[in-house]
Protein backbone atom coordinates (compact mmCIF):
# COMPACT_ATOMS: atom_id res chain seq x y z
CA UNK A 1 0.00 0.00 0.00
CA UNK A 2 1.73 3.31 -0.52
CA UNK A 3 0.59 6.57 1.39
CA UNK A 4 1.47 9.31 -1.22
CA UNK A 5 0.57 12.54 0.42
CA UNK A 6 2.53 15.81 1.84
CA UNK A 7 3.93 13.62 4.89
CA UNK A 8 5.08 10.71 3.53
CA UNK A 9 6.82 12.75 0.43
CA UNK A 10 8.42 15.39 1.76
CA UNK A 11 9.98 12.87 5.07
CA UNK A 12 10.52 10.26 2.32
CA UNK A 13 8.54 7.49 4.45
CA UNK A 14 6.07 4.76 3.33
CA UNK A 15 3.63 4.93 6.40
CA UNK A 16 2.17 8.10 7.90
CA UNK A 17 2.92 7.73 11.23
CA UNK A 18 5.23 8.93 13.65
CA UNK A 19 6.07 7.29 17.32
CA UNK A 20 6.00 9.93 20.21
CA UNK A 21 9.63 11.15 21.53
CA UNK A 22 9.03 10.05 24.68
CA UNK A 23 11.90 10.74 27.09
CA UNK A 24 13.51 7.33 28.07
CA UNK A 25 10.95 5.26 26.50
CA UNK A 26 12.07 5.71 22.99
CA UNK A 27 15.52 4.74 22.83
CA UNK A 28 17.18 3.97 19.72
CA UNK A 29 15.87 0.48 19.59
CA UNK A 30 12.43 1.84 19.62
CA UNK A 31 13.28 4.69 17.00
CA UNK A 32 15.23 2.58 14.54
CA UNK A 33 12.43 0.11 14.29
CA UNK A 34 9.89 2.41 13.62
CA UNK A 35 11.80 3.79 10.97
CA UNK A 36 12.62 0.30 9.58
CA UNK A 37 8.59 -0.79 9.73
CA UNK A 38 8.21 2.70 7.00
CA UNK A 39 7.32 4.83 9.54
CA UNK A 40 9.07 8.32 11.26
CA UNK A 41 10.77 7.31 14.44
CA UNK A 42 11.30 10.54 16.88
CA UNK A 43 14.33 10.90 19.15
CA UNK A 44 13.24 12.95 22.30
CA UNK A 45 15.25 15.67 23.03
CA UNK A 46 15.12 16.15 26.43
CA UNK A 47 17.32 14.61 27.67
CA UNK A 48 21.04 15.92 28.66
CA UNK A 49 22.02 17.02 25.08
CA UNK A 50 25.23 13.91 24.59
CA UNK A 51 22.46 11.74 25.44
CA UNK A 52 20.32 12.81 22.32
CA UNK A 53 23.78 12.78 20.48
CA UNK A 54 24.51 9.08 21.10
CA UNK A 55 20.64 8.19 20.51
CA UNK A 56 21.00 9.55 17.00
CA UNK A 57 24.53 7.71 16.52
CA UNK A 58 22.79 5.02 17.73
CA UNK A 59 19.59 5.08 15.53
CA UNK A 60 21.85 5.70 12.27
CA UNK A 61 23.74 2.55 13.22
CA UNK A 62 20.76 0.61 13.71
CA UNK A 63 18.65 2.13 10.43
CA UNK A 64 19.42 3.76 7.15
CA UNK A 65 15.77 4.72 6.87
CA UNK A 66 14.81 8.83 7.63
CA UNK A 67 14.30 9.97 11.19
CA UNK A 68 13.70 12.91 13.10
CA UNK A 69 14.51 14.38 16.99
CA UNK A 70 11.43 16.24 18.69
CA UNK A 71 13.15 19.40 20.61
CA UNK A 72 11.29 20.28 23.76
CA UNK A 73 11.54 24.04 23.49
CA UNK A 74 10.73 24.82 27.54
CA UNK A 75 12.45 21.59 28.50
CA UNK A 76 15.15 21.47 26.54
CA UNK A 77 18.58 20.97 28.99
CA UNK A 78 21.17 22.67 26.33
CA UNK A 79 20.19 25.32 23.81
CA UNK A 80 23.29 23.78 21.31
CA UNK A 81 20.53 21.22 20.77
CA UNK A 82 19.60 23.13 17.80
CA UNK A 83 24.02 23.37 16.66
CA UNK A 84 23.94 19.24 17.85
CA UNK A 85 20.77 18.32 15.41
CA UNK A 86 22.05 19.97 12.71
CA UNK A 87 25.79 18.98 12.65
CA UNK A 88 24.79 15.39 13.27
CA UNK A 89 22.98 16.05 9.69
CA UNK A 90 19.01 15.53 11.30
CA UNK A 91 16.71 16.52 8.15
CA UNK A 92 13.78 16.53 10.53
CA UNK A 93 12.76 18.40 13.92
CA UNK A 94 9.36 18.89 15.66
CA UNK A 95 9.50 21.31 17.93
CA UNK A 96 7.20 21.50 20.97
CA UNK A 97 6.09 23.04 24.39
CA UNK A 98 7.30 26.62 23.54
CA UNK A 99 7.29 29.44 21.30
CA UNK A 100 8.44 28.08 17.26
CA UNK A 101 9.57 31.23 16.30
CA UNK A 102 12.70 30.87 18.89
CA UNK A 103 14.46 27.84 16.88
CA UNK A 104 12.20 27.56 13.71
CA UNK A 105 14.26 30.40 11.49
CA UNK A 106 17.63 28.56 12.59
CA UNK A 107 16.65 25.21 11.72
CA UNK A 108 15.16 26.06 8.56
CA UNK A 109 18.33 27.82 7.45
CA UNK A 110 20.21 24.90 8.12
CA UNK A 111 17.82 23.18 5.73
CA UNK A 112 16.03 20.52 8.52
CA UNK A 113 11.76 20.36 7.69
CA UNK A 114 10.03 21.29 11.07
CA UNK A 115 7.15 20.59 12.13
CA UNK A 116 5.21 22.05 15.44
CA UNK A 117 3.22 20.31 18.17
CA UNK A 118 0.43 22.73 18.94
CA UNK A 119 -2.60 22.03 21.44
CA UNK A 120 -4.80 24.89 20.07
CA UNK A 121 -5.72 27.02 17.16
CA UNK A 122 -4.19 30.02 17.98
CA UNK A 123 -1.34 27.77 18.72
CA UNK A 124 -1.07 26.74 14.88
CA UNK A 125 -1.65 30.17 13.73
CA UNK A 126 1.55 31.20 15.70
CA UNK A 127 3.16 28.07 14.41
CA UNK A 128 2.34 28.91 10.80
CA UNK A 129 3.29 32.27 11.25
CA UNK A 130 6.75 31.34 12.20
CA UNK A 131 7.52 29.39 9.14
CA UNK A 132 7.16 25.74 10.25
CA UNK A 133 6.53 23.37 7.31
CA UNK A 134 3.75 21.48 9.14
CA UNK A 135 2.23 20.69 12.64
CA UNK A 136 1.59 17.68 15.17
CA UNK A 137 -1.68 18.66 16.01
CA UNK A 138 -2.43 17.18 19.92
CA UNK A 139 -5.53 16.83 21.75
CA UNK A 140 -5.93 16.84 25.24
CA UNK A 141 -6.60 13.31 25.67
CA UNK A 142 -3.07 12.19 24.97
CA UNK A 143 -0.35 11.52 27.42
CA UNK A 144 2.07 14.25 28.69
CA UNK A 145 2.48 17.44 28.76
CA UNK A 146 -0.80 19.27 27.57
CA UNK A 147 -2.48 22.86 27.11
CA UNK A 148 -4.32 23.62 30.04
CA UNK A 149 -7.70 23.84 27.67
CA UNK A 150 -7.69 20.56 26.79
CA UNK A 151 -9.03 20.28 23.42
CA UNK A 152 -9.87 17.34 22.36
CA UNK A 153 -8.41 15.67 19.26
CA UNK A 154 -12.33 15.61 17.66
CA UNK A 155 -12.81 18.79 17.73
CA UNK A 156 -8.73 20.54 17.57
CA UNK A 157 -8.12 18.40 14.40
CA UNK A 158 -10.76 19.38 11.55
CA UNK A 159 -10.50 22.96 12.98
CA UNK A 160 -6.75 23.20 12.94
CA UNK A 161 -6.71 21.42 9.47
CA UNK A 162 -9.86 24.10 8.31
CA UNK A 163 -7.60 26.91 9.09
CA UNK A 164 -4.17 26.35 7.79
CA UNK A 165 -2.53 25.06 4.69
CA UNK A 166 0.49 23.11 5.62
CA UNK A 167 0.24 19.32 6.80
CA UNK A 168 -1.34 18.38 9.31
CA UNK A 169 -0.44 14.95 11.52
CA UNK A 170 -2.50 13.90 14.50
CA UNK A 171 -1.61 13.44 17.97
CA UNK A 172 -3.93 11.95 21.10
CA UNK A 173 -5.87 9.33 21.24
CA UNK A 174 -4.74 7.15 18.31
CA UNK A 175 -3.51 3.43 18.16
CA UNK A 176 -4.88 1.51 15.32
CA UNK A 177 -6.07 1.46 12.18
CA UNK A 178 -9.34 2.44 12.71
CA UNK A 179 -8.17 5.43 15.14
CA UNK A 180 -5.61 6.36 12.10
CA UNK A 181 -8.65 6.22 9.89
CA UNK A 182 -10.72 8.65 11.77
CA UNK A 183 -7.63 11.27 11.86
CA UNK A 184 -7.41 11.25 8.21
CA UNK A 185 -11.28 11.46 7.88
CA UNK A 186 -10.80 14.63 9.83
CA UNK A 187 -7.78 16.12 7.73
CA UNK A 188 -4.78 14.96 8.83
CA UNK A 189 -1.66 13.38 6.89
CA UNK A 190 -0.63 11.63 9.27
CA UNK A 191 -0.80 10.59 12.99
CA UNK A 192 1.77 10.43 16.00
CA UNK A 193 1.19 7.46 18.18
CA UNK A 194 2.41 7.84 22.07
CA UNK A 195 0.59 6.04 24.42
CA UNK A 196 0.48 2.49 22.13
CA UNK A 197 4.12 2.95 20.88
CA UNK A 198 4.90 2.50 24.99
CA UNK A 199 3.41 -0.60 25.14
CA UNK A 200 5.78 -2.09 22.21
CA UNK A 201 8.19 -4.83 22.33
CA UNK A 202 10.95 -2.06 21.03
CA UNK A 203 10.03 0.37 24.12
CA UNK A 204 12.26 1.16 26.57
CA UNK A 205 10.54 0.81 30.21
CA UNK A 206 10.11 -1.90 32.42
CA UNK A 207 7.71 -4.82 31.22
CA UNK A 208 5.38 -3.82 34.04
CA UNK A 209 4.75 -0.33 33.15
CA UNK A 210 3.90 -1.90 29.79
CA UNK A 211 1.47 -3.98 31.52
CA UNK A 212 0.57 -1.24 33.60
CA UNK A 213 -0.25 0.04 29.99
CA UNK A 214 -2.45 -2.94 28.78
CA UNK A 215 -4.24 -3.05 32.46
CA UNK A 216 -5.17 0.42 31.71
CA UNK A 217 -8.99 1.60 31.34
CA UNK A 218 -10.01 4.46 29.21
CA UNK A 219 -10.60 6.46 32.91
CA UNK A 220 -7.19 5.53 34.60
CA UNK A 221 -5.68 8.39 33.62
CA UNK A 222 -5.40 12.23 35.28
CA UNK A 223 -4.41 15.62 35.30
CA UNK A 224 -1.11 17.23 37.02
CA UNK A 225 0.27 20.47 37.60
CA UNK A 226 -3.15 22.18 36.83
CA UNK A 227 -2.57 25.03 39.47
CA UNK A 228 1.24 25.12 38.79
CA UNK A 229 1.95 25.61 35.34
CA UNK A 230 1.84 23.20 32.53
CA UNK A 231 -0.66 20.34 32.73
CA UNK A 232 0.60 16.78 32.18
CA UNK A 233 -1.88 13.71 31.80
CA UNK A 234 -0.30 10.54 33.77
CA UNK A 235 -1.29 6.94 34.82
CA UNK A 236 -3.72 6.88 37.95
CA UNK A 237 -1.74 5.43 40.35
CA UNK A 238 -2.20 5.28 44.68
CA UNK A 239 0.62 7.77 44.72
CA UNK A 240 -0.50 9.82 41.77
CA UNK A 241 -4.02 9.48 43.34
CA UNK A 242 -2.59 10.41 46.87
CA UNK A 243 -0.77 13.23 45.62
CA UNK A 244 -3.92 14.96 43.88
CA UNK A 245 -2.73 15.83 41.12
CA UNK A 246 -1.02 18.72 42.60
CA UNK A 247 2.75 19.70 41.90
CA UNK A 248 4.41 17.11 39.64
CA UNK A 249 7.68 18.08 39.93
CA UNK A 250 8.84 16.52 43.30
CA UNK A 251 7.50 13.13 41.74
CA UNK A 252 9.28 13.50 38.47
CA UNK A 253 12.81 13.36 40.15
CA UNK A 254 12.42 9.53 40.37
CA UNK A 255 10.92 8.88 36.76
CA UNK A 256 13.58 6.52 36.39
CA UNK A 257 12.17 4.24 38.72
CA UNK A 258 8.91 3.60 37.36
CA UNK A 259 10.24 3.66 33.79
CA UNK A 260 13.31 1.43 34.37
CA UNK A 261 12.71 0.06 37.10
CA UNK A 262 8.82 -0.33 36.53
CA UNK A 263 8.23 1.24 40.76
CA UNK A 264 5.04 2.35 39.36
CA UNK A 265 4.49 4.16 42.90
CA UNK A 266 7.98 5.52 42.75
CA UNK A 267 6.82 8.58 40.32
CA UNK A 268 4.61 9.07 37.19
CA UNK A 269 4.32 7.45 34.38
CA UNK A 270 3.04 9.55 31.04
CA UNK A 271 -0.07 8.51 29.71
CA UNK A 272 -2.71 8.95 27.31
CA UNK A 273 -6.73 8.14 27.77
CA UNK A 274 -6.01 5.72 24.53
CA UNK A 275 -4.04 3.34 27.24
CA UNK A 276 -7.65 1.79 27.39
CA UNK A 277 -7.78 0.50 23.73
CA UNK A 278 -4.10 -0.97 24.63
CA UNK A 279 -4.80 -4.36 24.96
CA UNK A 280 -1.23 -6.36 24.29
CA UNK A 281 2.51 -5.54 24.03
CA UNK A 282 3.74 -5.91 20.99
CA UNK A 283 6.29 -5.22 18.61
CA UNK A 284 6.44 -2.68 16.68
CA UNK A 285 6.69 -4.43 13.01
CA UNK A 286 3.63 -6.43 13.54
CA UNK A 287 1.75 -3.31 15.17
CA UNK A 288 2.60 -0.60 12.31
CA UNK A 289 1.49 -4.06 9.50
CA UNK A 290 -1.54 -4.40 11.86
CA UNK A 291 -2.85 -0.75 11.61
CA UNK A 292 -2.44 -1.00 8.10
CA UNK A 293 -4.63 -3.73 7.68
CA UNK A 294 -6.97 -2.74 10.02
CA UNK A 295 -7.46 0.84 8.34
CA UNK A 296 -8.10 -1.08 4.92
CA UNK A 297 -10.10 -2.74 6.57
CA UNK A 298 -12.36 0.15 8.58
CA UNK A 299 -11.86 2.15 5.34
CA UNK A 300 -13.86 -0.56 3.31
CA UNK A 301 -16.26 -1.35 5.74
CA UNK A 302 -16.94 2.38 5.84
CA UNK A 303 -17.55 3.33 2.27
CA UNK A 304 -19.60 0.21 1.53
CA UNK A 305 -21.86 1.99 4.34
CA UNK A 306 -21.76 5.45 2.94
CA UNK A 307 -22.59 4.27 -0.82
CA UNK A 308 -25.22 2.22 0.70
CA UNK A 309 -26.73 4.68 3.08
CA UNK A 310 -25.77 7.48 0.20
CA UNK A 311 -27.41 5.59 -2.86
CA UNK A 312 -29.72 3.20 -0.89
C1 LIG B 1 6.15 8.78 28.21
C2 LIG B 1 5.83 9.91 27.26
C3 LIG B 1 6.74 10.95 27.08
C4 LIG B 1 6.46 12.01 26.20
N1 LIG B 1 7.38 13.01 26.01
C5 LIG B 1 7.18 13.92 25.02
C6 LIG B 1 8.18 14.89 24.67
O1 LIG B 1 9.27 14.92 25.25
N2 LIG B 1 7.92 15.79 23.68
C7 LIG B 1 6.72 15.78 23.02
O2 LIG B 1 6.52 16.59 22.11
N3 LIG B 1 5.74 14.90 23.34
C8 LIG B 1 5.96 13.98 24.31
N4 LIG B 1 4.97 13.07 24.62
C9 LIG B 1 3.63 13.20 23.96
C10 LIG B 1 3.65 12.42 22.67
O3 LIG B 1 4.56 13.03 21.79
C11 LIG B 1 2.32 12.30 21.94
O4 LIG B 1 1.98 13.48 21.27
C12 LIG B 1 1.17 11.85 22.77
O5 LIG B 1 1.55 10.74 23.55
C13 LIG B 1 0.02 11.50 21.84
O6 LIG B 1 -1.08 11.02 22.53
P1 LIG B 1 -1.34 9.46 22.82
O7 LIG B 1 -0.55 9.17 24.04
O8 LIG B 1 -2.80 9.40 23.00
O9 LIG B 1 -0.85 8.70 21.63
C14 LIG B 1 5.22 12.02 25.50
C15 LIG B 1 4.32 10.95 25.67
C16 LIG B 1 4.61 9.90 26.52
C17 LIG B 1 3.64 8.73 26.65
Amino acid sequence: MGFDNDVTNKLGIDLPIFSAPMGWVARPELVAAVSEAGAMGLVPGSLPVDVVRDDIRRVRDLTARPFGVNIPIAFAQDPSIVEMVVTEGVRFVTTSAGSPARLTPALKDAGLTVYHVVPTLEAALKAVDSGVDGLVVEGGEGAGFKSPHEVSTMVLLPLVVSRVDVPVVAAGGIADGRSLLAALALGAQGAQMGTRMLATTESGVHPGLKQAVVDAREVDTMMFNRTVGRPMRVLRTATATAADGGDARPLLAEVRRTYDDGDLEASLAQLGQVAGRVDDVVDVATLLARTVTELEDAAASLSSFVRVAVRG
